[in-house]
Formats: C-alpha cells, sequence, structure tokens
C-alpha cells in the first residue's frame, strides 16, 4: 500500500467547483459545456475530498477506429474518498466500462490526470502499473474470467502465486477468503460446476483476496438474479464496513444503486452528478446518452 498522502494538493471545493463548473472537453464536438447547479451547503468536507483514493481531473479518453472518432469520456472530473463505495450509472454506451479502465490504468487517456492514491498513474510505466494493480486493486470484471481448469480455490488463489506469495500462504488465504463468501464446501470444484451466483463469488474472492485498497466491479450483477444480486451487494457493503476497502461499482441496476453510498451519473461521456450536489445542465447532452462518434473528414 503506498503511503497515504493527505493534503498533498488536496481538491479544494472551489477548485473542484471550478472543475465541474469549467470542465468541458477539449473535443469539439458540438455539445454545450456542462454548466453545475450552485452548491448546496455541506455539514463539513465529504471524504471524497477530505481524503481522496482516486481523483479524475478533467479526464478525456477517444476512440479513433480510423473511420470515426468516438470520445468516450468528455472531460470527467471526480473524486472518490478512501473506503467509501460508489455506485456508477448511466444509459449504455455513456462511458462507464471506458473511466473504470482508466481509473485502474488498463487504458490510457488522452488528456487530463488520474491520480491514485497520491500517485499520478501516467508517470508510472507497465511494469509498475501492473505491479500496482496487483498488489492494491481487485477487479469484478466480466472479461477477468475465471479459468475452467482450475478449482475455485485455485482460481481465487492465482494472484496471490503470481505476485511470488508462497503456495502454503496462498492457498490458506485462498481459503479465508472462499469462507467469507461462503463457498468453503465448493472450494475444490471447477467453474462449470458452480452457478452464477457462486461464480460470481469466486470472482469477487480472487478480487479481494490481495486485500486491495480498491475493487473495481463492471455489471457485478449483469447475469443474476434479483436475490443472487443482493446477496453479493451485501457481501460487497460487508467488506467495504469491515475493511474500509473502496468500491466503485458500474450497474444499471437502480436497485444496487441505492445501496451504494453515493451514485455518480453518467451520460454522453461526462458527469451530469456527482452525488455531491454538482449537477450539470441537461442542455448540454445529446438525447441517448451515448457518446457520438465524430465522421473523420
Ligand atoms: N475499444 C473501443 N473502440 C471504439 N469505441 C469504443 C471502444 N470501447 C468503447 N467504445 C465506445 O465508447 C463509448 C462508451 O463505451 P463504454 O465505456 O463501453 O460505455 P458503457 O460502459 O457506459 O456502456 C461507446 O460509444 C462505445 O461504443
Ligand atoms: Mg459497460
Amino acid at each position: 500500500m503506498a503511503e497515504t498522502r493527505e493534503g498533498r494538493d488536496p481538491i479544494t471545493m472551489e477548485k473542484r467547483f471550478t472543475m465541474m463548473e469549467h470542465g468541458s472537453s477539449p473535443v469539439a464536438n458540438g455539445h454545450y459545456p456542462p454548466v453545475t447547479a450552485p452548491m448546496p451547503p455541506m455539514a463539513g468536507p465529504h471524504p471524497s475530498i477530505a481524503t481522496p483514493i482516486i481523483q479524475a481531473l478533467d479526464v478525456v479518453k477517444v476512440f479513433d477506429t480510423g473511420k470515426v472518432k468516438v470520445p468516450a469520456l468528455r472531460g470527467v472530473s471526480f473524486a472518490v474518498g478512501r473506503g467509501e463505495m460508489v455506485a456508477i450509472m448511466g444509459p449504455s454506451g455513456s462511458g462507464k466500462t471506458t473511466l473504470l479502465n482508466c481509473l485502474a490504468g488498463l487504458e490510457a487517456i488522452d488528456a487530463g490526470q488520474i491520480i491514485v492514491d497520491g500517485t499520478d498513474i501516467a508517470t508510472m510505466n507497465d511494469k509498475t502499473k501492473t505491479e500496482y494493480r496487483a498488489r492494491h486493486m481487485g477487479f469484478v470484471f466480466q472479461f477477468y474470467n475465471l479459468l475452467p481448469v482450475l478449482s475455485a480455490v485455485e482460481n481465487v488463489e492465482l494472484p496471490l502465486v503470481v505476485s511470488g506469495v508462497n503456495t502454503k500462504e496462498a492457498r490458506e488465504r485462498a481459503m479465508r477468503v472462499l469462507e467469507l463468501v461462503r463457498l468453503t464446501e465448493w472450494a475444490a470444484h471447477k467453474p462449470a460446476e458452480l452457478s452464477g451466483g457462486q461464480r460470481q463469488r469466486v470472482t469477487i474472492a480472487r478480487a479481494l483476496v490481495n486485500e486491495p485498497a480498491i475493487v473495481w466491479a463492471d455489471e457485478p450483477t449483469g447475469d443474476l438474479d434479483s436475490e443472487t444480486a443482493d446477496e453479493i451487494i451485501s457481501l460487497m457493503q460487508d467488506l467495504n464496513t469491515r475493511h474500509d476497502q473502496t468500491f466503485v461499482i458500474v450497474t444499471h441496476d437502480a436497485g444496487v444503486g441505492a445501496r451504494c453510498q453515493r451514485i455518480i451519473k453518467m451520460r454522453d461521456g461526462q458527469i451530469i452528478d456527482d452525488g455531491l450536489g454538482h449537477i450539470a445542465d441537461p442542455r448540454s447532452f445529446s438525447g441517448d446518452g451515448q457518446a457520438r462518434p465524430i465522421v473523420q473528414q
């Protein structure tokens, strides 16, 4: 865990407000810049400002496919406090997955800054970034699939084995986390022998085995029935409270959003509501809420 650098260039309320107010994207796309409502009075600073673990400053990401440019993130600024559990919600195509990938350093950004635990991730080389991720981040992503040939416990211990933990300790820690997600009896079973909910719990166990400071989840309940989805979110809430781990959860499920401490709403590659009283003017967004491709000349 990198040392906490509270007080090192903290985003003040004023600075934050200015960023939101003037945080229009440099991409020339004919949209209005976002306009924010005045700050409502707040009782003391929100943890996202007092002790941010994640800060995005005017982040721009444009996918260039050759024929079209897709401005997936158009000047995104916000912060997540240490130990917060936030939901990111918005229509399909509004840039949620892109934002998670950029925040986790899986995807390079075109402008702006991402600061994780006091370090600008652009200053890290690939090796440092990979190591940082392995040590401090957990992923509950659809494409981070479980390996079908490995048992549940082998899948869970994989991040530990990869980061050089000896096999005995790795197995013990993996079993402890499997117990946490109530899968002890299923440890020796392969993913194909587990239900969807059980598989997702293995994925969560694998994301948590390193006790990461930050857990990124992209539609973690997407394929689950509502009862199982509820269980998964309860588990995340529990871990968040007990271990002070930060959870950033992309979801289109309003029920999941309601169980997080804060909802950040996206539209058109921008944040329209950061859940702290900053609400953008809806005139700055297109009708369907999706990032609009720009056809190259
Ligand atoms: N690799 C990519 N190449 C080109 N366009 C992409 C790529 N990934 C995402 N996009 C586009 O960026 C926009 C935002 O996508 P995404 O972040 O996946 O949205 P969400 O997760 O909110 O559904 C969409 O218009 C999508 O088509
Ligand atoms: Mg997505």
